[in-house]
């Protein structure tokens, strides 16, 4: 009684113009025994039909004499003598799109099989390859360690992009890279082993970064006019305590104005804003926006918290109308005068 299996991936996905990899390893009882009695071994790729008929089947690839059919070039990268049948697709068109079955020849006659999930003692849908055919390539997958951040957290992006073909990976690019980001790329094998890019950036969270959109982008070469360039983003989320607590005043001139206190806060739909006249110990208002006459010269502030924390703007000066009024007049005058010593001069020159 034989035991034969097969490891590969259920389903690679290929890009036209590319090439595509497929990791395989097998396992024969007896294979050394069978390899002494054999004359020579090889390997098939069948395409489409699992049944082996020597008349009906679509034979791929025959590397006994390194036979190739419907595709432009294939290569067995793996050792058999390492039960090793990683083999590379090349040139991929749409039409290679099919399940491809794997077959050992160990001949003559001693033993033949087709690995198959069809068969009595082969269950296992791994024993076969579909590969499934893009024109463009999946955009890369972009994961953030946790949805929000607080301030001087770390951040850690990962961006994975396939690489079916291990000759041609593609390139990983990132744009709105914060200063103080480190990054690291490099090729990873996942569990069914096929390969990814993946590139890692890390980074402090600040208050700066809050609904910043990183992106990364791939490119993969390929046989084709154009490179494909596909792309995946994210937006972060940073919590933080009020920042940048400020106050405008509107109009910029006139008795009556408006101070408004503002600030920028992560979440900010809480905050609560408070409003004191310095010297003075109760708050005057709790409110985003107050009104004021400019009726005598004095100091406000605001405070401005959300869940995270509070902080306080600096002080502004509101100063009596007539005040400001006496400093323009003060203003004309120097003018004025300035005006009048130059014209003089001019005269007395003029003169002499
Ligand atoms: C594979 O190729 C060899 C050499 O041409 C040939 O003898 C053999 O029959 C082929 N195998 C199959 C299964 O077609
Ligand atoms: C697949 O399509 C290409 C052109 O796109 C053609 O040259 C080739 O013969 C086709 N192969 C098969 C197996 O149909
Ligand atoms: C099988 O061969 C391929 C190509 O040479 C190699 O990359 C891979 O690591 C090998 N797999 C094992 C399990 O040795
Ligand atoms: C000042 O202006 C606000 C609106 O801009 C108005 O509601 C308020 O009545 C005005 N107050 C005075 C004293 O004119």
């Amino acid at each position: 009684d034989y035991i034969y299996s097969a490891v590969m991936p259920q389903t690679v996905t290929a890009l036209t113009g590319s090439c595509v990899q497929i990791p395989c390893t097998f396992n024969i009882s007896n294979f050394e025994d069978k390899r002494e009695m054999a004359e020579s071994i090889y390997v098939i790729w069948l395409k489409n039909q699992s049944h082996y008929d020597s008349t009906e089947s679509f034979i791929a690839f025959n590397s006994s004499e390194n036979i190739i059919r419907g595709f432009s070039d294939i290569k067995m990268t793996g050792d058999l003598n390492e039960w090793n049948c990683t083999t590379v697709f090349y040139n991929i068109t749409m039409n290679h799109s099919d399940r491809y079955y794997f077959r050992l020849e160990i001949v003559a006659d001693v033993f033949g099989p087709t690995f198959n999930p069809n068969t009595a003692n082969s269950s296992d849908s791994s024993k076969t390859v579909k590969i499934i055919v893009r024109d463009s390539p999946q955009p890369p997958e972009l994961k953030l360690n946790k949805p929000q951040y607080v301030e001087e957290s770390t951040i850690n992006l990962s961006c994975s992009a396939e690489a079916p073909c291990p000759t041609q990976p593609p390139e990983i690019s990132w744009s709105n890279i914060p200063e103080s980001a480190s990054i690291t790329t490099q090729l990873q094998e996942k569990p069914d082993k096929t390969q990814s890019l993946f590139s890692y950036m890390t980074f402090k969270a600040s208050y700066k970064d809050h609904r910043k959109k990183i992106t990364c982008t791939a490119t993969y070469p390929r046989n084709t006019p154009n490179d494909s360039t596909v792309e995946g983003n994210v937006t972060l989320q940073v919590l933080f305590p009020p920042k940048e607590t400020h106050i405008i005043i509107t109009p910029s001139v006139g008795t009556n104005v408006t101070l408004t206190c503002k600030t920028k806060a992560s979440p900010s739909n809480d905050l609560n804003y408070t409003w004191y006249k310095r010297g003075e110990e109760k708050p005057i208002a709790w409110r985003k926006k107050i009104n004021l006459n400019r009726t005598q010269t004095a100091s406000y502030y605001c405070t401005a918290q959300n869940k995270h924390g509070k902080q306080s703007s600096e002080d502004v000066q509101l100063t009596d109308d007539s005040q400001s009024g006496f400093s323009h007049l003060v203003i004309h005058g120097c003018t004025g005068g300035l005006f009048a010593f130059v014209l003089l001069s001019a005269c007395f020159f003029y003169c002499m």
